[in-house]
């Protein structure tokens, strides 16, 4: 009978040793919904734009910066920019852009964008105006 309390220490050790295990295993649980929760509360806002895609980038500035003026269908209220390819190259475009329109389209501010920005727009008005 000697070794009787101890099977009472052994049940309590092992029901002591299942509850740890078990609430440990809740709380992990609990740990990852959160992280799971907070990871959604931290992601970054929808990207709508693909900065590495020149003709993405130019669009977007162009509706930003030149829609005011050219249209949504480049037909102004201002300046008409349908067939800009015939008449300009895309660095005639480009210094359009950044440099105004000066004495041959008065009207065009100059400085608008940058030469990068003004690179892209030049891209993509190629594209749409055609
Ligand atoms: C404040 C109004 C205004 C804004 C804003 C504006 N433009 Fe203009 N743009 C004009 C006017 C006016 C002309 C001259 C049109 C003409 O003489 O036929 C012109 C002419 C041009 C031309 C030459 C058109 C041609 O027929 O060869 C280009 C290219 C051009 N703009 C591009 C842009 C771009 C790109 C932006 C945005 C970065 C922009 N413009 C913003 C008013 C504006």
């Amino acid at each position: 009978m000697r070794g009787k309390p101890l099977y009472g220490y052994a049940a309590i050790a092992v029901v002591g040793l299942t509850l740890m295990l078990v609430l440990s295993f809740v709380g992990v649980n609990e740990k990852n919904a959160r992280l799971a929760l907070e990871g959604e509360g931290e992601q970054p806002p929808q990207q709508t734009v693909d900065t590495t895609d020149p003709m993405a980038l130019g669009e977007q500035a162009y509706k930003s910066t030149c829609i005011g003026c050219h249209g949504g269908n480049f037909d102004g209220p201002m300046g008409n920019l349908n067939g800009l390819g015939d008449r300009h190259s895309k660095d005639d475009i480009i210094n359009i852009i950044v440099q105004g329109g000066g004495a041959d389209y008065p009207g065009m501010p100059p400085g608008l964008v940058d030469a990068d920005k003004a690179a892209a727009i030049a891209e993509y008005l190629l594209e749409a105006t055609k």
